[in-house]
């Protein structure tokens, strides 16, 4: 009896050791939808091979899984860390773009970082699986060399060449139309784009308050409350796309949006371009950029508004006059701030110029945010959800840039949070991925929190 369990015991040993060894031999087979793909260079091509060799089976849609994937056990886990490897980073997508997914390639840099990838039950089957050095160090140069490539214009010193986070630049990147941004302005600020005359888009987006109105929630016409918190118009030129579940494709989409919504401005836009075209002042300059005989168009005022608002970046910030060079511009606190953002995966979602806005992301158990902020989560919460009813992207809200937030208070989509500690702590636990998790002492977040507090910039020269 005793022998038989013995050698039960050295079958199940040898067969639990057949796998990794023959996974030695064998390689994990790879769709040639991903094998074909071309590269733009020869570091690209050599990031491409360790991904293939070693990342793929879990970070691509519809992998070549290995046939022992077909086993009962086995199957079910494998799957679960593919479905959920690819949910959070596509290697196929990213090799796709050339890399020019900001995000997805800091994750890439953060995960290589911190060595957590490929992860330990996968480790246990392939022995062979782990990044070599020269493995890591070419991962990053592919990184390194796609950051530089599309995501800086040389404005930060050498130290912050290759940073995640970079300095805004002076001005929006692409020529504005001066005449536009002026008529856009008076527009902006003109209450006759509601239906009462009480309420203009500076009402909840107040340039002296950061481009929002500091409140919980924004109050429209007939002291109306809305219930999600209101972002900011400053550096929202760079965003991905416009509101926390990216409905709006852009900026002149998105500034349709508010004059007919029943409790923000609550007007028809007959009666407000019939108000605008009374006023001879404004049509005149109205007919100097959209033609000598233009009727007033929603279309027209959209366009206008949007251009100002493209114009309303905030650049020199102590944080981006510190990485551009200038070192007495962060205190030592502030500074290790910045590091500490970094190396608490911060700059991963928050990331580039405006330190956030390049994608939709969701708590990794918004059951257990939810339940961190005290509530139920309601229609409002579902985020992306609610615009492409896609099940993946309930609880995903467009990423906020972390931009002169000693001003845009209160924080989050529902405008729950006042103090910048408990955000940065909320983060930590539900939105930093698990496996990228390191200890966040009170210290690291005083210093986290300085540095955002410093990150507040200037609106054409001025201080905001
Ligand atoms: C066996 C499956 C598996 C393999 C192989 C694997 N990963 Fe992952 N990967 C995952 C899972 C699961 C997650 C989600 C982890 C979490 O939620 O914390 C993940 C997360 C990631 C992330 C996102 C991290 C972030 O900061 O958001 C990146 C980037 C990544 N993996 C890169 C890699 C690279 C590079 C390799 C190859 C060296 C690799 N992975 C191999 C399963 C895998
Ligand atoms: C009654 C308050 C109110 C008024 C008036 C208002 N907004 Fe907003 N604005 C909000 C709220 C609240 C949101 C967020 C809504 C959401 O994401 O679902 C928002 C979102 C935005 C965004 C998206 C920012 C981002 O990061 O996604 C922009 C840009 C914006 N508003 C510009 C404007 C313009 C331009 C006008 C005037 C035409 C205007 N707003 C009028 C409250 C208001
Ligand atoms: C996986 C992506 C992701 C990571 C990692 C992440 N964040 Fe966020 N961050 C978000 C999203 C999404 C929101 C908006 C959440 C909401 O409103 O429900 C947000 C909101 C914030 C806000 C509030 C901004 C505002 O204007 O309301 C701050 C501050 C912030 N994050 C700081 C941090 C810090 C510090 C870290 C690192 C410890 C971090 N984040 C890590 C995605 C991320």
């Amino acid at each position: 009896m005793k022998r038989r369990a013995w050698v039960i015991i050295l079958v199940l040993v040898l067969l639990g050791l057949a796998f990794p060894l023959i996974n030695l031999i064998v390689p994990v087979p790879v769709r040639d939808s991903f094998r074909s793909l071309p590269t733009a260079s020869a570091t690209e091509a050599a990031a491409k091979a360790i991904l293939e060799a070693k990342c793929v089976m879990c970070h691509m849609q519809d992998p070549g899984l290995p046939w022992y994937a077909n086993l009962p056990i086995a199957s079910s886990l494998i799957r679960r860390h593919v479905t959920d490897g690819v949910a959070i980073w596509d290697a196929q997508r990213l090799l796709e773009k050339h890399g020019a997914d900001e995000v997805a390639i800091a994750k890439l840099e953060q995960s290589v970082e911190l060595g957590t990838m490929p992860i330990l039950p996968y480790l246990a089957m392939h022995w062979n699986a782990t990044l070599s050095t020269a493995e890591q160090r070419t991962l990053l140069e592919w990184v390194h060399e796609v950051r530089r490539q599309n995501f800086t214009r040389g404005l930060a010193s050498p130290e912050f060449a290759v940073f995640p986070v970079q300095p805004l630049p002076p001005r929006w990147p692409e020529p504005l139309n001066p005449r536009k941004v002026e008529l856009g302005d008076k527009l902006y600020h003109d209450k006759r784009l509601s239906g009462d005359d009480t309420i203009s888009c500076a009402s909840c987006h107040d340039l002296a308050k950061g481009g929002t109105d500091q409140r919980q929630f924004s109050v429209g016409v007939r002291n109306q409350l809305g219930s999600i918190n209101s972002p900011t118009v400053f550096n929202s030129g760079f965003n991905l796309a416009q509101f926390w579940d990216g409905r709006a494709k852009d900026l002149a989409d998105q500034a349709g949006q508010p004059v007919v919504n029943p409790i923000e401005m609550d007007a028809k836009w007959d009666d407000v371009l019939a108000k605008l075209a009374k006023d001879e002042t404004l049509t005149a300059i109205y007919r100097e950029i959209y033609g000598a005989d233009a009727a007033w168009t929603a279309a027209n005022v959209q366009d206008a508004i949007a251009e100002f608002e493209k114009g309303l970046v905030t650049p020199d910030s102590p944080v981006d006059r510190y990485l551009k060079g200038d070192r007495a511009a962060l205190t030592a606190t502030e500074a290790r701030g910045l590091e500490l953002f970094k190396a608490h995966s911060c700059a991963t979602c928050h990331v580039g110029e405006p330190m956030g806005g390049r994608s939709f992301e969701k708590p990794h158990n918004p059951a257990a945010f939810f339940k961190a902020l005290g509530r139920a989560p309601q229609k409002d919460d579902f985020g992306r959800f609610n615009v492409t009813q896609n099940e993946a992207d309930r609880f995903k809200m467009k990423v906020p840039l972390l931009r002169n937030l000693a001003l845009t208070f209160p924080y989050l989509h529902d405008g729950s949070q006042t103090d910048l500690r408990n955000v940065v702590r909320l983060m930590h636990d539900h939105f930093v991925p698990r496996l990228n998790r390191r200890p966040l002492s009170d210290a690291d977040v005083d210093a986290i929190v300085a540095m955002l507090k410093r990150n507040t910039g200037t609106l054409n020269g001025r201080p905001l």
